[in-house]
């Protein structure tokens, strides 16, 4: 079998996942958008994790993200957020599309705003601050949580709101070594993924006050999100928050370890302090990335090429000895070898 270091969202379901969803297929679903009990009980659990008054259980994080664009923007309203963050580039011009809103782009290193360039653009009027922790593009690269607090206190004082795409909150809340409601009360509103280091099948949670989840219920099935029966998949979901959050270390202590040797491979550059959480970006020095993808496709390791770099993601399935055969064919793609 191949090591797919895609994405975590390559990882399957835990027995623990399969059984939850075989229970919850055989109950009733009931009809109502929030009747299903064991969607009520996901949604309930992610609330209370994340210290909010509600939240809805979404197919995919975009989509959470989105509707927080749009309960929040009014059509030709401004959202602050910055280049590389995943709505701008991942999203499709969604916000455009779907809302009306425009994304402005504060100047940010690694998914961190400049402070200066924030206030700026918070005086020239924003109905929204868009804040990605951890950040993607980067690399996983986790934003401060005194930087999270500042950008929260500037925000507030101009009375606007801040939503946090926290695909992966827990790997930040992990790394900062604080619970992920320390990061989310930073934030009026957050989304999160169930389905990717967190390894339930499919799913996302977007969370804020009760009257907004009230809002965000009529702009999810707007956007088609009206997803019934949901069961079986929050079933997952809530297994996820209740068992995998906890493990998440061992994902960042593995993308640190293949950092740190791939560090010591010619022909390759990483910088192992990059490596904050579950994600390490290779650049390849003597072939494109595309190249070195394919070479280490045949050497049945799954990379994904991400710009300059190829992209490692580690995730429940890459335990120990995948690194190590994962570093194995690293040393090996770049002599050549088959
Ligand atoms: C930071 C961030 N936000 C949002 C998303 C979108 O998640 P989904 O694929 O569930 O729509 C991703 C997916 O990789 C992401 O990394």
């Amino acid at each position: 079998m191949k090591i797919d270091l895609r994405s975590d969202f390559t990882a399957r379901p835990t027995k623990a996942m399969v059984e939850a969803m075989v229970r919850a297929a055989e109950m009733p679903s009931g009809f109502g958008l929030r009747e299903d009990p064991t969607v009520v009980r996901l949604e309930a659990l992610a609330a209370e994790i994340l210290g909010k008054e509600d939240a809805l259980f979404v197919p995919t994080c975009m989509m959470a993200n989105q509707i927080a664009i749009h309960v929040c923007c009014r059509p030709g309203d401004v959202f602050l957020t910055e280049a590389e963050a995943h709505v701008v580039t991942s999203e499709s011009a969604a916000a455009s599309v779907l809302s009306g809103a425009m994304p402005r782009c504060v100047a940010a290193v690694n998914g961190a705003f400049d402070l200066d360039d924030l206030a700026a653009a918070l005086k020239s009027g924003a109905a929204l601050v868009l804040q990605e922790n951890t950040h993607v593009r980067s690399g996983g690269r986790v934003v401060a949580f005194e930087h999270m607090q500042a950008i929260a206190e500037m925000a507030r004082a101009q009375g606007v709101p801040v939503h946090l795409d926290g695909a992966r909150i827990f790997n930040a809340a992990t790394a900062l070594g604080r619970p992920a409601s320390d990061l989310a009360q930073l934030a009026e509103t957050v989304s999160f993924n169930l389905n990717k280091g967190l390894c339930a099948p499919l799913g996302a949670i977007l969370a804020g006050t009760s009257d907004f989840v009230n809002d965000a219920l009529r702009v999810r099935q707007m956007f088609g999100g009206g997803w019934r029966p949901a069961g079986i998949p929050a079933a997952a979901g809530i297994v996820a928050l209740q068992s995998m959050v906890g493990r998440l270390a061992d994902d960042h202590r593995r993308a640190k370890r293949l950092a740190e040797k791939l560090a010591t491979v010619d022909g390759i550059i990483v910088d192992p302090a990059s490596t904050m959480s579950n994600i390490v970006l290779v650049r390849p020095t003597a072939m494109d990335p595309e190249t070195l993808s394919a070479a280490l496709e045949k050497l049945g390791v799954l990379v994904l090429p991400f710009g300059p770099s190829v992209r490692l993601v580690t995730h429940r399935e890459i335990d120990d000895n995948a690194v190590e055969e994962t570093l194995h064919a690293f040393r090996s793609a770049r002599n050549g070898d088959d």
